[in-house]
Protein backbone atom coordinates (compact mmCIF):
# COMPACT_ATOMS: atom_id res chain seq x y z
CA UNK A 1 0.00 0.00 0.00
CA UNK A 2 1.55 3.65 -0.83
CA UNK A 3 1.99 6.28 1.85
CA UNK A 4 2.77 10.11 1.68
CA UNK A 5 6.37 8.72 2.53
CA UNK A 6 6.47 6.33 -1.06
CA UNK A 7 6.55 9.65 -3.08
CA UNK A 8 8.94 12.19 -0.26
CA UNK A 9 12.14 13.38 -2.94
CA UNK A 10 14.51 15.38 -1.44
CA UNK A 11 14.97 17.29 -4.69
CA UNK A 12 12.90 17.84 -7.61
CA UNK A 13 12.34 20.83 -10.31
CA UNK A 14 10.15 23.82 -9.24
CA UNK A 15 6.24 23.14 -10.71
CA UNK A 16 6.33 24.59 -14.47
CA UNK A 17 9.06 26.49 -13.91
CA UNK A 18 12.10 24.97 -15.43
CA UNK A 19 14.88 26.87 -14.38
CA UNK A 20 14.89 26.26 -10.22
CA UNK A 21 15.19 23.01 -8.70
CA UNK A 22 14.25 22.55 -5.25
CA UNK A 23 16.19 20.53 -2.46
CA UNK A 24 15.52 20.60 1.13
CA UNK A 25 17.60 22.20 3.22
CA UNK A 26 18.94 19.94 5.71
CA UNK A 27 20.75 22.75 7.68
CA UNK A 28 17.45 23.04 9.11
CA UNK A 29 16.17 20.06 9.84
CA UNK A 30 14.86 19.07 12.30
CA UNK A 31 13.57 22.29 13.20
CA UNK A 32 12.28 23.28 10.00
CA UNK A 33 11.41 22.10 7.14
CA UNK A 34 12.62 24.08 4.47
CA UNK A 35 12.95 24.44 0.51
CA UNK A 36 15.55 25.96 -1.01
CA UNK A 37 15.45 26.77 -4.93
CA UNK A 38 19.16 26.10 -6.73
CA UNK A 39 18.80 28.72 -9.89
CA UNK A 40 22.37 29.07 -10.77
CA UNK A 41 25.07 26.13 -10.75
CA UNK A 42 26.83 28.34 -7.89
CA UNK A 43 23.70 27.53 -5.62
CA UNK A 44 24.03 23.41 -6.29
CA UNK A 45 28.01 23.92 -5.29
CA UNK A 46 27.24 25.71 -2.15
CA UNK A 47 24.13 23.59 -1.19
CA UNK A 48 27.10 20.65 -1.60
CA UNK A 49 30.22 22.31 0.18
CA UNK A 50 27.45 23.71 3.06
CA UNK A 51 25.72 20.47 3.57
CA UNK A 52 22.12 21.71 2.46
CA UNK A 53 22.31 18.49 1.05
CA UNK A 54 24.56 15.39 1.60
CA UNK A 55 24.65 12.18 1.42
CA UNK A 56 26.51 10.54 -1.49
CA UNK A 57 23.87 9.82 -4.01
CA UNK A 58 22.23 12.74 -2.99
CA UNK A 59 25.51 14.84 -3.43
CA UNK A 60 25.37 13.07 -7.18
CA UNK A 61 22.00 14.14 -7.90
CA UNK A 62 22.49 17.74 -6.94
CA UNK A 63 25.25 17.99 -9.16
CA UNK A 64 23.84 16.31 -11.72
CA UNK A 65 20.94 18.60 -11.93
CA UNK A 66 23.67 21.93 -11.11
CA UNK A 67 24.80 21.27 -14.42
CA UNK A 68 21.53 21.50 -16.13
CA UNK A 69 20.82 24.59 -14.67
CA UNK A 70 24.50 26.25 -15.75
CA UNK A 71 23.33 24.70 -19.33
CA UNK A 72 19.70 26.74 -18.98
CA UNK A 73 20.97 29.32 -17.88
CA UNK A 74 23.92 30.21 -20.24
CA UNK A 75 24.47 32.01 -23.63
CA UNK A 76 27.67 29.66 -24.01
CA UNK A 77 26.17 26.83 -22.48
CA UNK A 78 29.21 24.32 -23.45
CA UNK A 79 31.90 26.15 -21.86
CA UNK A 80 29.34 26.83 -18.91
CA UNK A 81 29.10 23.08 -18.67
CA UNK A 82 32.28 22.25 -18.17
CA UNK A 83 33.14 25.35 -15.67
CA UNK A 84 30.29 24.01 -13.71
CA UNK A 85 31.28 20.55 -13.81
CA UNK A 86 34.68 21.41 -13.07
CA UNK A 87 33.57 23.12 -9.35
CA UNK A 88 30.94 20.69 -8.43
CA UNK A 89 33.55 17.83 -8.61
CA UNK A 90 35.72 19.96 -6.09
CA UNK A 91 33.12 20.77 -3.74
CA UNK A 92 33.51 17.43 -1.51
CA UNK A 93 35.76 14.99 -1.86
CA UNK A 94 34.84 11.44 -0.89
CA UNK A 95 31.35 10.41 -2.23
CA UNK A 96 32.55 8.84 -5.42
CA UNK A 97 28.94 9.38 -6.53
CA UNK A 98 29.48 13.08 -7.32
CA UNK A 99 32.56 12.24 -10.08
CA UNK A 100 30.32 9.81 -10.99
CA UNK A 101 27.07 11.64 -11.96
CA UNK A 102 29.53 14.43 -13.37
CA UNK A 103 30.71 12.26 -15.59
CA UNK A 104 27.28 10.38 -16.80
CA UNK A 105 25.84 14.47 -16.96
CA UNK A 106 28.70 14.87 -18.94
CA UNK A 107 28.34 12.08 -21.52
CA UNK A 108 24.86 12.98 -22.22
CA UNK A 109 25.87 16.45 -23.01
CA UNK A 110 28.31 15.57 -25.60
CA UNK A 111 25.41 12.70 -27.19
CA UNK A 112 22.91 16.30 -27.46
CA UNK A 113 23.46 18.97 -29.87
CA UNK A 114 23.60 22.18 -28.93
CA UNK A 115 20.17 23.38 -28.89
CA UNK A 116 19.25 20.34 -27.20
CA UNK A 117 21.89 20.49 -24.77
CA UNK A 118 19.34 21.57 -21.93
CA UNK A 119 17.36 19.61 -22.49
CA UNK A 120 18.78 16.23 -22.80
CA UNK A 121 20.67 17.19 -19.48
CA UNK A 122 17.64 17.99 -17.87
CA UNK A 123 16.26 14.61 -18.74
CA UNK A 124 19.00 12.82 -18.02
CA UNK A 125 19.42 14.47 -14.12
CA UNK A 126 15.81 13.26 -13.77
CA UNK A 127 17.03 9.61 -14.84
CA UNK A 128 19.46 9.84 -12.44
CA UNK A 129 17.01 10.78 -9.91
CA UNK A 130 14.43 8.08 -10.83
CA UNK A 131 17.11 5.33 -11.17
CA UNK A 132 18.03 6.11 -7.61
CA UNK A 133 14.94 5.51 -5.84
CA UNK A 134 14.71 2.15 -7.45
CA UNK A 135 18.18 1.60 -6.94
CA UNK A 136 17.55 2.14 -3.26
CA UNK A 137 14.35 0.10 -3.34
CA UNK A 138 16.15 -3.17 -4.33
CA UNK A 139 19.13 -2.52 -1.75
CA UNK A 140 15.74 -2.44 0.56
CA UNK A 141 14.36 -5.88 -0.43
CA UNK A 142 17.82 -7.57 -0.42
CA UNK A 143 18.49 -6.24 3.17
CA UNK A 144 14.66 -6.56 4.04
CA UNK A 145 15.62 -10.62 3.57
CA UNK A 146 18.20 -10.77 6.34
CA UNK A 147 15.75 -8.85 8.80
CA UNK A 148 13.20 -11.10 8.38
CA UNK A 149 16.15 -13.99 8.73
CA UNK A 150 16.69 -12.14 12.02
CA UNK A 151 13.22 -11.73 12.66
CA UNK A 152 12.30 -15.71 12.75
CA UNK A 153 14.88 -16.21 15.19
CA UNK A 154 13.74 -14.20 18.22
CA UNK A 155 11.19 -12.67 19.98
CA UNK A 156 10.80 -8.60 20.13
CA UNK A 157 12.48 -6.38 18.31
CA UNK A 158 15.21 -6.59 15.44
CA UNK A 159 17.78 -4.12 16.72
CA UNK A 160 19.25 -2.30 13.91
CA UNK A 161 22.02 -0.13 14.71
CA UNK A 162 22.97 2.87 12.19
CA UNK A 163 25.36 5.30 12.28
CA UNK A 164 25.01 8.92 9.86
CA UNK A 165 22.29 9.48 7.72
CA UNK A 166 22.15 7.31 5.24
CA UNK A 167 18.22 7.29 4.89
CA UNK A 168 15.93 8.98 2.40
CA UNK A 169 17.42 12.44 3.43
CA UNK A 170 20.66 10.94 1.49
CA UNK A 171 19.41 9.32 -1.55
CA UNK A 172 15.63 10.63 -3.85
CA UNK A 173 14.17 8.51 -1.29
CA UNK A 174 14.35 5.45 1.04
CA UNK A 175 18.09 6.10 1.01
CA UNK A 176 20.65 2.98 1.82
CA UNK A 177 21.02 1.76 5.14
CA UNK A 178 17.54 2.85 6.19
CA UNK A 179 15.82 1.27 2.96
CA UNK A 180 15.64 -2.74 4.48
CA UNK A 181 14.59 -1.24 7.85
CA UNK A 182 11.30 0.58 6.36
CA UNK A 183 10.62 -2.45 3.81
CA UNK A 184 10.25 -4.39 7.23
CA UNK A 185 8.41 -1.50 9.18
CA UNK A 186 5.82 -1.78 6.00
CA UNK A 187 5.77 -5.47 6.34
CA UNK A 188 4.72 -5.77 9.88
CA UNK A 189 8.18 -6.79 11.08
CA UNK A 190 8.91 -5.58 14.32
CA UNK A 191 12.15 -3.23 13.95
CA UNK A 192 13.92 -0.58 15.85
CA UNK A 193 16.09 1.40 15.40
CA UNK A 194 19.73 2.62 17.65
CA UNK A 195 20.73 5.69 15.97
CA UNK A 196 24.34 7.07 16.54
CA UNK A 197 24.23 11.16 17.23
CA UNK A 198 27.08 11.11 14.90
CA UNK A 199 29.23 14.05 16.17
CA UNK A 200 29.85 16.87 14.85
CA UNK A 201 27.43 17.44 11.96
CA UNK A 202 24.98 15.26 13.93
CA UNK A 203 23.33 13.56 11.01
CA UNK A 204 22.09 10.84 13.48
CA UNK A 205 20.09 13.06 15.78
CA UNK A 206 18.79 15.68 13.14
CA UNK A 207 18.41 13.29 10.41
CA UNK A 208 17.98 10.08 10.66
CA UNK A 209 16.07 10.46 13.64
CA UNK A 210 14.06 12.91 12.35
CA UNK A 211 12.99 10.25 9.13
CA UNK A 212 12.44 7.60 11.27
CA UNK A 213 9.77 10.12 13.35
CA UNK A 214 8.02 10.68 10.35
CA UNK A 215 7.66 7.19 9.34
CA UNK A 216 6.73 5.75 12.30
CA UNK A 217 9.45 3.32 13.19
CA UNK A 218 10.71 2.95 16.57
CA UNK A 219 14.06 4.06 17.43
CA UNK A 220 16.24 5.29 19.74
CA UNK A 221 18.83 7.74 19.89
CA UNK A 222 22.24 7.37 21.09
CA UNK A 223 25.80 9.31 21.30
CA UNK A 224 28.26 8.04 19.31
CA UNK A 225 29.99 5.89 21.99
CA UNK A 226 27.32 3.58 23.24
CA UNK A 227 27.20 1.25 20.17
CA UNK A 228 30.05 -1.17 21.69
CA UNK A 229 28.43 -1.57 25.26
CA UNK A 230 24.92 -2.11 23.39
CA UNK A 231 26.61 -4.87 21.69
CA UNK A 232 28.05 -6.31 24.83
CA UNK A 233 24.79 -6.89 26.29
CA UNK A 234 23.08 -8.52 23.27
CA UNK A 235 21.11 -5.39 22.25
CA UNK A 236 22.53 -5.03 18.92
CA UNK A 237 21.13 -7.87 16.02
CA UNK A 238 22.62 -6.15 12.89
CA UNK A 239 24.75 -2.77 11.98
CA UNK A 240 24.15 -1.55 8.81
CA UNK A 241 25.57 1.76 7.57
CA UNK A 242 25.94 3.48 4.40
CA UNK A 243 29.26 4.21 2.57
CA UNK A 244 30.46 7.13 -0.08
CA UNK A 245 32.96 5.18 -1.54
CA UNK A 246 33.83 1.66 -1.63
CA UNK A 247 36.68 0.13 -3.29
CA UNK A 248 36.68 -2.78 -5.74
CA UNK A 249 38.14 -5.20 -2.70
CA UNK A 250 35.15 -4.04 -0.60
CA UNK A 251 36.91 -1.32 1.46
CA UNK A 252 34.12 1.13 2.71
CA UNK A 253 34.50 4.71 3.46
CA UNK A 254 31.86 6.73 5.57
CA UNK A 255 30.82 8.59 8.14
CA UNK A 256 33.99 9.12 10.75
CA UNK A 257 33.16 6.72 13.53
CA UNK A 258 31.80 3.66 11.52
CA UNK A 259 35.45 2.07 11.50
CA UNK A 260 35.34 2.10 15.58
CA UNK A 261 31.82 0.54 15.30
CA UNK A 262 32.94 -2.29 12.68
CA UNK A 263 35.80 -3.06 15.43
CA UNK A 264 32.88 -3.58 17.85
CA UNK A 265 30.61 -5.16 15.84
CA UNK A 266 33.69 -7.54 15.07
CA UNK A 267 34.31 -8.02 18.53
CA UNK A 268 31.12 -9.11 19.74
CA UNK A 269 30.24 -11.24 16.54
CA UNK A 270 27.36 -9.03 16.19
CA UNK A 271 26.04 -8.96 11.98
CA UNK A 272 28.10 -5.77 10.37
CA UNK A 273 26.75 -4.75 6.92
CA UNK A 274 27.57 -1.85 4.22
CA UNK A 275 24.04 -1.03 1.82
CA UNK A 276 25.43 0.77 -1.12
CA UNK A 277 23.85 1.52 -4.70
CA UNK A 278 26.82 0.46 -7.09
CA UNK A 279 27.27 4.09 -8.23
CA UNK A 280 29.16 4.24 -4.69
CA UNK A 281 31.82 1.61 -6.23
CA UNK A 282 35.20 3.28 -6.72
CA UNK A 283 36.41 0.41 -9.58
CA UNK A 284 39.81 2.37 -9.75
CA UNK A 285 40.49 2.13 -6.38
CA UNK A 286 41.40 -1.12 -4.30
CA UNK A 287 43.04 -0.30 -1.06
CA UNK A 288 40.74 2.30 0.70
CA UNK A 289 43.38 3.81 3.35
CA UNK A 290 45.53 4.35 0.80
CA UNK A 291 43.78 5.66 -1.78
CA UNK A 292 40.06 7.13 -0.89
CA UNK A 293 40.42 11.00 0.01
CA UNK A 294 39.29 11.56 3.09
CA UNK A 295 37.41 14.96 3.83
CA UNK A 296 38.82 17.33 6.62
CA UNK A 297 36.08 20.18 7.55
CA UNK A 298 35.67 23.47 9.07
CA UNK A 299 37.01 23.08 13.18
CA UNK A 300 34.07 24.96 13.73
CA UNK A 301 31.85 22.16 13.00
CA UNK A 302 33.29 20.40 16.57
CA UNK A 303 33.63 23.74 18.29
CA UNK A 304 30.54 24.92 17.57
CA UNK A 305 26.91 22.83 18.28
CA UNK A 306 23.39 24.49 16.92
CA UNK A 307 20.71 23.99 18.96
CA UNK A 308 17.14 25.06 19.57
CA UNK A 309 15.75 27.69 22.00
CA UNK A 310 13.12 29.47 22.49
CA UNK A 311 12.09 28.49 19.10
CA UNK A 312 15.42 30.02 17.66
CA UNK A 313 18.22 28.35 16.27
CA UNK A 314 21.04 29.41 18.01
CA UNK A 315 24.82 28.17 17.89
CA UNK A 316 27.22 27.78 21.26
CA UNK A 317 30.86 27.34 21.14
CA UNK A 318 31.71 24.36 23.50
CA UNK A 319 35.65 24.32 23.33
CA UNK A 320 38.51 26.47 24.52
CA UNK A 321 39.55 29.56 22.10
CA UNK A 322 42.85 28.01 21.83
CA UNK A 323 42.48 24.67 21.39
CA UNK A 324 43.23 23.31 18.07
CA UNK A 325 40.77 20.64 16.27
CA UNK A 326 41.23 17.98 13.53
CA UNK A 327 37.67 17.49 12.14
CA UNK A 328 38.30 14.67 9.84
CA UNK A 329 34.38 13.72 8.12
CA UNK A 330 34.88 9.97 7.27
CA UNK A 331 36.79 6.92 8.00
CA UNK A 332 37.63 3.71 5.68
CA UNK A 333 36.31 0.53 7.53
CA UNK A 334 38.49 -2.47 5.56
CA UNK A 335 37.01 -5.74 4.17
CA UNK A 336 37.88 -7.95 6.39
CA UNK A 337 35.43 -6.15 8.86
CA UNK A 338 32.40 -6.30 7.06
CA UNK A 339 30.09 -9.37 6.75
CA UNK A 340 28.24 -8.35 3.52
CA UNK A 341 27.17 -5.21 0.93
CA UNK A 342 23.81 -5.21 0.16
CA UNK A 343 23.61 -3.71 -3.02
CA UNK A 344 20.53 -3.34 -5.48
CA UNK A 345 21.59 -6.58 -7.67
CA UNK A 346 21.99 -9.08 -4.47
CA UNK A 347 24.24 -9.10 -1.08
CA UNK A 348 27.86 -10.00 -1.57
CA UNK A 349 31.07 -10.72 0.42
CA UNK A 350 32.72 -7.78 0.94
CA UNK A 351 35.49 -8.49 -1.44
CA UNK A 352 36.89 -8.48 -5.39
CA UNK A 353 35.37 -11.54 -6.18
CA UNK A 354 31.83 -11.09 -4.13
CA UNK A 355 31.30 -7.37 -5.99
CA UNK A 356 33.04 -8.93 -9.72
CA UNK A 357 30.01 -11.71 -9.36
CA UNK A 358 27.22 -9.05 -8.94
CA UNK A 359 28.79 -6.52 -11.40
CA UNK A 360 31.23 -8.79 -14.06
CA UNK A 361 31.12 -5.82 -16.54
CA UNK A 362 32.25 -3.14 -14.24
CA UNK A 363 34.76 -5.25 -12.39
CA UNK A 364 36.81 -6.18 -15.75
CA UNK A 365 37.70 -2.25 -15.62
O1 LIG B 1 28.89 14.05 5.39
P1 LIG B 1 27.66 13.37 4.88
O2 LIG B 1 26.44 13.67 5.70
O3 LIG B 1 27.45 13.62 3.41
O4 LIG B 1 27.96 11.83 5.06
C1 LIG B 1 26.99 10.89 4.67
C2 LIG B 1 27.36 9.49 4.96
O5 LIG B 1 28.40 9.21 5.52
C3 LIG B 1 26.42 8.43 4.45
O6 LIG B 1 26.47 7.30 5.25
C4 LIG B 1 26.81 8.05 3.01
O7 LIG B 1 26.89 9.18 2.21
C5 LIG B 1 25.85 7.09 2.43
S1 LIG B 1 24.35 7.86 1.98
C6 LIG B 1 23.30 6.74 1.33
Amino acid sequence: MQDAHDSFRTIWQKGDDDGVVQIIDQRELPHRYAVLDLVRWQDGVDAIRDMAVRGAPLIGATAAYSLYLAARHSDAPRGEVERAAEALAAARPTAVNLRWAIDRMLAAGRAASDDQLAAALRREAAAICDEDIEISLGIGRHGLALLEAIAATKDGPVNVLTHCNAGALATINWGTATAPVYLAHKAGIDVHVWVDETRPRNQGSQLTAWELAERGVKHTLIVDNAGGHLMQHGLVDIVITGTDRTTRSGDVANKIGTYLKALAAHDNGVPFYVALPSTTIDWRARDGVAEIPIEERDPGEVSHVPGMLDDEVVVVRTTPTATPIGNYAFDVTPARLVTGLITERGVCEASEAGLAALYPDEARL
